[in-house]
């Protein structure tokens, strides 16, 4: 770190937490695998929140398990500034995702401490609930939620693997005796948020730049598609007869290709995550297929027009293979927009810590994408090795990490004194 820095950030103590979090895992190390609720993730919530009432943050949890830590500034009358990320993962991940932005925070708030800081407007870390898809097929849950960008009516119809309902899983862990309704943020709460993040993809590595500020996100969108078919004989019944479900899926996952490469823009991607058959025996037509797709740009009539493409693919293949479908889009959000003057203010913090930044969009979704409906949001990303993310070999180093949570600490304070 350069020398201008004011706030000594506990970098060997962060690290061991990141550690000591990535083995909270349904899965052994390296791979990290928390999903939504799983006992992984009330594990890992639990971690998180001892170590927040350790620095004397006041802990309470909202009706669908996103979790607030407040540390209270000297003027009630001011509306905090929030920070936060996630700590559920997806099946084979690594320990970096969402954890930098958590931990970091923690870190960031006790080297304020440390220093002998303290905020005027108090500093809340939020614990997303579910940033991550997995279980509902819908990411950014918790803060779809506290936004208003997912209706009460719509979080009703959620399910899992089509079995148990989201109001199933808030009885099983305990937050049914608040109202969903409750979740939602009254305006004016934050004065902003700003999320650290890793930046998964390559270029302030390969650019040698310790810090990327996020002026956009990326346009998200999901679908999930049920396929049926006929089953049967995989030696009795002739090539001609079939209507194999497993077969117009696979067409429909090269469509999504298609879309996505021949968009005219090199910013949408598509990709088929999921694609499970029933009943899945080597000897047995498969009958019914359900995919998962996931469809992006920065633009947002470009995503759409792939996204009516790909639709449009799904009802010829089926049409021709006689297979029914039913076809749900799960998500088709808006790009967010990042408010200038915090980019300036995190630009600003980057200038006293003598760190060089640049300003890029990002292309993964947060749930800053959602933060932005309720205040003025961004986000601060640091180099993670080779872009990669999503993967075990997930990797930031205590270097870059150090410098990330230096200018999220200098935000905060910047931020609890001040308005942007
Ligand atoms: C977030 O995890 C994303 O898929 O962008
Ligand atoms: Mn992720
Ligand atoms: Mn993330």
């Amino acid at each position: 770190m350069s020398d201008g820095h004011q706030n000594q950030i506990d970098i060997a103590r962060l690290q061991r937490e990141i550690d000591e979090l990535s083995l909270i895992s349904e899965n052994p190390p390296p791979v990290v695998t928390r999903v939504l609720f799983s006992e992984a993730d009330l594990r890992a919530r639990e971690f998180v929140k001892k170590l927040c009432r350790e620095i004397g943050l006041v802990v309470r949890e909202d009706a669908v398990g996103n979790i607030f830590a407040r540390w209270n500034g000297s003027d009630d009358d001011l509306a905090p500034v929030a920070t936060g990320s996630h700590i559920d993962a997806i099946p084979n991940a690594g320990k970096f995702d969402g954890v930098v932005g958590v931990l970091g925070a923690i870190e960031a708030i006790r080297s304020l401490q440390r220093s002998g800081f303290s905020p005027k407007r108090s500093v809340e870390l939020i614990i997303f609930t579910a940033e991550e898809p997995t279980r509902f097929g819908i990411g950014c849950l918790g803060s779809r939620l506290l936004s208003g960008s997912l209706s009460l009516d719509r979080a009703g119809t959620l399910r899992d693997g089509e079995v148990k309902t989201l109001e199933d899983w808030r009885k099983t862990v305990g937050y049914e005796n608040q109202k969903l309704e409750s979740v939602r943020l009254k305006p004016d709460c934050y004065c902003a948020f700003v999320e650290l993040h890793i930046e998964q993809g390559p270029l302030l590595e390969k650019e040698n730049i310790p810090i990327g500020i996020v002026e956009k996100i990326a346009a998200p969108s999901s679908i999930r598609i049920e396929l049926t078919g006929v089953g049967g004989h995989a030696g009795a019944v002739l090539m001609p007869e079939r209507r194999d479900a497993l077969l117009a899926g696979a067409e429909i996952a090269l469509a999504v290709e298609r879309a996505a490469l021949e968009s005219g823009s090199p910013d949408t991607v598509g990709t088929t995550g999921v694609l499970r058959v029933e009943p899945g025996a080597v000897n047995s037509i498969p009958c019914r297929a359900w995919l998962e797709i996931d469809l992006r740009d920065t633009r947002v009539a470009t995503r759409d027009a792939a996204l009516k493409r790909i639709e449009t693919a799904v009802a010829e293949i089926c049409r021709r293979r006689k297979i029914t479908f039913a076809l749900d889009r799960l998500n088709v959000d808006a790009p967010a927009l990042c408010d200038a003057k915090l980019v300036q203010a995190i630009s600003d913090s980057c200038d006293d810590l003598g760190l060089a930044c640049k300003r890029m969009i990002s292309r993964a979704y947060h749930d800053s994408l959602f933060m932005a409906q309720v205040c003025p949001t961004s986000m601060i990303f640091i180099p993670c090795r080779d872009g990669v993310s999503h993967r075990p070999d997930e990797f930031s180093s205590p270097e870059q990490i150090e410098k990330g949570v230096a200018v999220l600490a200098g935000v905060l304070a910047r931020l609890s004194v001040d308005s942007i």
